[in-house]
């Protein structure tokens, strides 16, 4: 749709809700609509990247297809949220890969193992590729420790800035000020909100999905996800620290920190993205945009394969198949790095945002409640 239909058609939408509130107890979608009465893109952005699309409000709701009043909140809500991070993105011309995700995904994945491939037959030949190497610096004879290093630093450094743009423009697009932020009490009602993932419980008893009956396993296996891949990354952080300040080098022994870190780490994503798959392909689609679905897809897979492939890495790590795998598992951590920003990740950067302005927005409308005399 576009975007000045959809805004037309969210704001139509919005309106009925307006007057219906039957599911105000359901999210911070609904108390957030109460405080408008017009809404206008940026309302419908915020709201948007407010909704968790627990899908309790498609199920309960009495103007629903076939109604003709065609009701469908989780399904305009995924197309906005789509379009946020479409629009906010930096640079634009690069906005095109959250539209084609699954694709260029797959062929950014797909050109960086065969660049790593190539440099690594180039430069360090067959026998080094496929030999077996022990003890310290193991992993640094097929991949020299500069090429390990030098470019993920670096794609992790343009990631951040590209959230950092998308965030200050999300922000003053809903007349966000810097002033506001200095809110102690609400970045921490946020950030509860965001680790408890507060809105996937829908009204308490979970959420409608993958169908239509009560659920909390979507919220537990994202749980999972969420933080397995927190500990892999704690597990990457304490790695380099031994390797820069204590001149320990990576492989590490099975019971050290990184590899017990990173092993719960990646079990959990490896479980919870599983789940999360399944759960997808069996739910409902018609409160879903096809868009959202397949950049969720697309996310989903390339977290299983990081983590299944950096498994297999550790249980093969002393065999002729180091190599191969060191590879493979490399060129499948540099393509959800590269596209990492203009792809599902970027719902972390908004929806905290949309949960920070949630809270803020609160907080006035309690200051501003009457008080009893
Ligand atoms: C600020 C913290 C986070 C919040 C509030 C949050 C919230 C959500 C919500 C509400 C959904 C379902 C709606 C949607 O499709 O957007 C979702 C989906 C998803 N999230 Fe998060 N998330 C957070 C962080 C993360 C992190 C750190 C990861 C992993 C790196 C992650 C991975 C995913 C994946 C793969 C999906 C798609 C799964 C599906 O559709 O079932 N999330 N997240
Ligand atoms: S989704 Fe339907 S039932 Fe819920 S508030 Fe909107 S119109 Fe009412
Ligand atoms: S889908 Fe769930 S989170 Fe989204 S607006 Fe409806 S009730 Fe709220």
């Amino acid at each position: 749709m576009a975007d000045f239909d959809l805004v037309k058609e969210g704001a139509r939408q919005m309106t009925i809700c307006n007057a219906c509130r039957y599911c105000e107890g359901y999210c911070a979608v609904f108390p957030a609509m109460e405080q408008r009465r017009i809404f206008t893109k940026a309302d419908l952005t915020y709201l948007a990247n407010l909704c968790f699309d627990c899908r309790d409000c498609y199920y309960a709701c009495q103007y629903a297809p076939p109604h003709e009043f065609g009701v469908n909140i989780p399904k305009l809500m995924s197309e906005l949220r789509a379009d946020t991070y479409s629009e906010f993105t930096w640079p634009a011309m690069l906005s095109g890969l959250f539209r084609h995700n699954a694709l260029a995904v797959g062929v950014i994945t797909a050109a960086s193992m065969i660049i790593i491939l190539g440099l690594v037959l180039a430069y360090q030949g067959s026998a080094v590729l496929f030999g077996v190497h022990l003890g310290a610096g193991a992993f640094y004879r097929v991949v020299p420790f500069v090429a390990m290093t030098v470019p993920p630093s670096l794609i992790a450094l343009y990631g951040f800035a590209v959230f950092t743009i998308g965030a200050i423009r999300f922000w003053r697009e809903t007349q966000g000020s810097v002033v506001e932020l200095i809110n102690l009490a609400a970045l921490w009602r946020a950030t509860k909100d965001a680790f408890g993932l507060a809105y996937m419980k829908g009204g308490g008893a979970g959420c409608t999905y993958p169908d239509e009956k009560f659920s909390l396993s979507r919220m537990w296996f994202h749980h999972l996800v969420f933080f397995g891949f927190l500990l892999d990354l704690v597990a990457t952080s304490i790695a380099a620290f031994y390797d820069h300040f204590l001149g320990w080098q990576a492989p590490y022994p099975y019971f050290s920190l990184p590899v017990v870190f990173g092993t719960v780490g990646g079990i959990m994503l490896v479980v919870g993205t599983i789940g999360l798959l399944y759960l997808k392909w069996h739910s409902d689609r018609d409160p879903a945009h096809a868009s959202m679905f397949s950049m969720d897809v697309a996310f989903l897979v390339m977290l299983f394969l990081t983590s299944f492939t950096g498994l297999l890495l550790l249980g093969f790590r002393e065999t002729t198949a180091m190599g191969m795998l060191l590879v493979i598992h490399l060129g499948v951590v540099a393509g959800l790095f590269i596209t990492m920003p203009y792809g599902k990740f970027a719902h972390v950067v908004y929806r905290y945002a949309a949960l920070v302005r949630f809270s803020i927005e609160q907080s006035r409308v309690a200051d501003d409640a009457p008080r009893a005399p």
